[in-house]
C-alpha cells in the first residue's frame, strides 16, 4: 500500500500550484528532471560558509544534485564537460570567483578555420539580408525546431522575427551559420549568435546571444550540436567576445537560474480545443470563458502604443528600472529602437504618457512568437504573445499588465505567456496566469555566477 501521507501531500502541492482554474499542459519545455522544491534536503545544501543558500541557489543545487545522481548511472555531458562552464561538480563551491572562467586568448592563437564537418556537410554563412535565405532558414525552422513534450506544437517563428532577432545594431552576418548538404544544398542546420552588453552586477561584459540552434530530424543525435556550438564560438572569439548567453528548455551544465512559464488564456475555448490546455476541474466552457474575459478597451489614462519620440524617454526609465536586476541588458538609444519600437506581427510596445505632466511614467512590451498546431484539423497556428520588458514607477505593474492582457486580447491573440523573471511574480496569480510545464533554464559561457539567481533577480529576456 502506498503511503497515505505522502499522496496526501501531493495532492496540496498540485492544488496550490493551480492558482488558475486551467491546467496548462501545451508549453515548450523539457522532459529532463525538474528541479526538487527549495526546501528539500536544506542541510545538505548549506554552503560551505554555512550560510543557507538563496532560494535560485537550492534550486540548482537540487538540479545539479539530480544531475551527479544521473551521471553515476552513466549519463554524462562529454562536450559541455569539456567547456568553460559552470559544472555541476562545482556548484556550491564558494572559493570559485565570479566573473570569466578563463581569460581571452590572444586574437592570433584563435582558429582561422571552421571546424570540420561530417564529409557530406558544408558550412554556409546566412544573409539574412536576402528573401531566399530567409525563407530557407524559415523553412529548416518552422519544421525542425522546438516542440513541447507531446509533439503537439512547434515554434513558428515568423520570417520578419528572425529578420528582427537577428539583425540589431552592430550585428555580425557571420554569426549567422547555416549547414548544407554539398549535392543538395539543402539547409539543414542552423546557429546563430547576436552581441549585446550585458551587466552582472557592476560589470558590464560584451557577450553574444546564442540562439536558433536547430538540428534537421533525420540529422538528430550524430553529434552535429556540438560541432555548431564550436563554430559559432569560434567565430564569436574572432571579434573579440569571449562570453555568451543562452537559454534552453533542456538541463545542460549548469543553469545561473530556472525560470518557469505562466500562461494567460484570452481565448480559453481554442486553448482547451487544441490540446493547449485543459478545463480545470468543476468548470464548464461558459464559466471558463468568462472567468478569462477582459474590457474591451484599456483602462489606465495615457496609455498609447510607443512612438520614435519616446526613445529617449524609454530608454531613461528601462535602464532606471533594470539596475536593480543583478544581471540585465544594458541597453541604450540604439538598443532601444531596434528591440523595443514597434514592429507590426513582432513586437509590440506600449507606455503610460501622464496626461497632466506628458510624462512617461510606465512601459510594457510583448513579442510576438506562434506555435504551429501538429495535426490538429480545425487549427493550425497558436498567435502567442510573450511578455518582454515592462516598467512601472506611477501605475501599478498589475494594472499595467492588464492593459497589456487587453490590447492582447484585442489584436486577436491567444494566449499571453510570462516568465517569472524580474517582478513578473507579483501579478502573475493575481491576472489569472497558470503555471506550465515547461521550465526555461538560463545559461552563460565562460561567466561564473555565485551563488546562483532566483528568477526575480534576473532582468534578462532572450528571444
Ligand atoms: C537541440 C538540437 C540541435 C540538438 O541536436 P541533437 O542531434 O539532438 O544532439 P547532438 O547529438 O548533435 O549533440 C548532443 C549534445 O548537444 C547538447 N545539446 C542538446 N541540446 C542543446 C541545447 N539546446 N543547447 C546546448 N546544447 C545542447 C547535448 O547536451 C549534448 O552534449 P553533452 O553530451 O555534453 O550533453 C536538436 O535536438 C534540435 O534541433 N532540437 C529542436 C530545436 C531545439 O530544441 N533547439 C534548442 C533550443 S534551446
Amino acid at each position: 500500500m502506498g503511503n497515505p501521507t505522502c499522496s496526501w501531500i501531493n495532492c496540496l502541492l498540485i492544488f496550490k500550484a493551480l492558482p488558475a482554474e486551467t491546467v496548462y499542459s501545451g508549453t515548450m519545455g523539457d522532459t529532463n528532471p525538474s528541479p526538487g522544491s527549495p526546501g528539500e534536503n536544506q542541510n545538505q545544501n548549506q554552503n560551505p560558509d554555512g550560510n543557507p543558500p538563496s532560494e535560485g541557489d537550492s534550486t540548482i543545487a537540487a538540479l545539479a544534485r539530480k544531475v551527479q545522481e544521473s551521471i553515476s548511472v552513466g549519463k554524462r555531458h562529454k562536450f559541455w564537460e569539456t567547456q568553460p562552464v559552470g559544472q555541476f561538480k562545482d556548484v556550491g563551491d564558494t572559493s570559485l570567483p565570479e566573473g570569466p572562467i578563463e581569460p581571452p586568448t590572444p586574437l592570433s592563437e584563435v582558429k582561422q578555420e571552421p571546424y570540420n564537418l561530417p564529409g557530406l556537410y558544408e558550412w554556409i554563412t546566412c544573409d539574412m539580408n536576402t528573401e531566399e535565405m530567409c525563407n530557407e532558414v524559415y523553412t529548416l525552422l518552422t519544421n525542425n525546431y522546438v516542440e513541447d513534450d507531446e509533439n503537439m506544437f512547434r515554434f513558428n517563428y515568423s520570417k520578419e522575427f528572425l529578420q528582427w532577432a537577428l539583425r540589431p545594431p552592430g550585428y555580425y552576418k557571420s554569426w549567422h551559420i547555416g549547414v548544407r548538404v554539398k549535392t543538395s544544398k539543402k539547409l539543414v542546420a542552423f546557429i546563430t549568435g547576436i552581441p549585446a552588453k550585458i551587466r552582472f552586477r557592476d560589470d558590464v561584459v560584451r557577450m553574444a546571444e546564442i540562439n536558433f540552434l536547430c538540428v534537421h530530424k533525420k540529422l538528430r543525435s550524430k553529434r552535429l550540436a556540438p560541432v555548431m556550438i564550436k563554430e559559432v564560438t569560434r567565430r564569436v572569439h574572432l571579434e573579440n567576445i569571449w562570453q555568451a548567453a543562452y537559454t534552453a528548455g533542456v538541463v545542460l551544465p549548469t543553469p545561473i537560474t530556472t525560470c518557469q512559464y505562466w500562461h494567460r488564456s484570452l481565448n480559453p475555448k481554442k486553448l482547451i480545443d487544441v490540446g493547449f490546455s485543459r478545463l480545470g476541474a468543476r468548470m464548464t466552457m461558459s464559466r471558463t470563458i468568462k472567468l478569462y474575459k477582459l474590457p474591451d478597451a484599456t483602462l489606465t489614462p495615457g496609455f498609447r502604443k510607443m512612438e520614435l519620440h519616446d526613445i529617449p524617454a524609454v530608454t531613461r526609465l528601462l535602464r532606471n528600472y533594470l539596475s536593480q536586476f543583478i544581471v540585465a541588458p544594458d541597453f541604450d538609444e540604439d538598443d532601444v529602437q531596434h528591440w523595443l519600437l514597434p514592429t507590426e506581427n513582432v513586437v509590440d510596445s506600449y507606455l503610460v504618457e501622464s496626461p497632466n505632466s506628458h510624462e512617461i511614467t510606465d512601459f510594457c512590451s510583448f513579442y510576438t512568437l506562434p506555435s504551429s498546431i501538429l495535426g490538429n484539423q480545425n487549427y493550425t497556428t497558436l498567435k502567442a504573445a510573450y511578455s518582454y520588458y515592462n516598467v512601472s514607477t506611477k501605475t501599478p505593474l498589475l494594472q499595467l499588465m492588464n492593459d497589456a492582457l487587453i490590447v492582447a486580447k484585442q489584436k486577436d491573440y491567444d494566449v499571453f505567456n510570462a516568465l517569472d523573471v524580474m517582478q513578473n511574480e507579483s501579478f502573475l496569480k493575481e491576472l489569472k496566469f497558470g503555471p506550465g510545464d515547461g521550465k526555461l533554464h538560463y545559461y552563460l559561457y565562460n561567466y561564473r555566477i555565485r551563488p546562483a539567481l532566483k528568477p526575480s533577480e534576473l532582468g534578462l529576456v532572450l528571444l
